[in-house]
């Protein structure tokens, strides 16, 4: 069996906890009422989003300049067109949803300093109609991107439990004693 590189393996499980760490964070903290607690989880959002968008970066070179395992014969050109779609439209939504958040942050006025010590470049003014523009964008994009992450783990399930091939598989780490 043709497995993912161990570089493409690791980027995409640290990738993975780091988006749900942030979609956690980002839906409890913006329920809190204004405290100091709240303005630090704003704080570890943003650079748990920022690392994300850096990890992200790292991970599409690494796509593009390594061939990904080929699909199973055992599925459709259909399956594997649909396939081939649904990961572009992940790749461009871990760049969308960090990248609207940190415009978000700067539209709003609110500098995105990463781990409290490198101030991040400002990519755009303080603008209160662009402010309330990327916040609704972040939020869209990311119940867009939740929706399209339950439907990858569901057909990752299916290939594995169902179909029985080694979709699933190749994309976990190899821990087979290979002496
Ligand atoms: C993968 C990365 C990210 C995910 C999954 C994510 C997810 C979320 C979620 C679920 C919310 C709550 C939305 C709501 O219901 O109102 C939120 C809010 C927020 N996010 Fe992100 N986010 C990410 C990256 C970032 C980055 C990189 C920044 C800024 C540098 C950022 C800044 C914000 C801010 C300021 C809010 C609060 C919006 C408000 O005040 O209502 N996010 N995010």
């Amino acid at each position: 069996m043709q497995r993912y590189s161990g570089k493409s393996i690791l980027l995409h499980w640290l990738v993975a906890i780091l988006i749900i760490a942030a979609f956690a964070l980002g839906t409890y903290m913006t329920d809190l009422k204004i405290s100091p607690t709240k303005l630090k989880l704003y704080s570890w959002h943003k650079w748990v989003g920022v690392t994300v968008l850096a990890l992200v970066a790292i991970r599409l070179l690494v796509r593009l300049f390594n061939t990904a395992p080929a699909y199973p014969n055992s599925m459709k050109t259909w399956e594997k067109q649909i396939a081939n779609l649904a990961h572009i439209t992940l790749y461009v939504l871990m760049f969308g949803v960090p990248l609207s958040g940190y415009l978000y942050s700067y539209a709003a006025g609110f500098p995105v300093v990463y781990l409290g010590l490198i101030e991040l470049p400002a990519l755009i003014t303080p603008d209160p109609t662009m402010k309330d523009s990327f916040k609704e964008l972040h939020e869209i994009l990311t119940n867009v991107m939740l929706l399209l992450v339950i439907l990858h783990i569901a057909a990752a399930l299916k290939h594995h439990f169902i179909d029985r091939d080694n979709i699933l598989k190749r994309m976990l780490p190899d821990f087979s004693n290979k002496e």
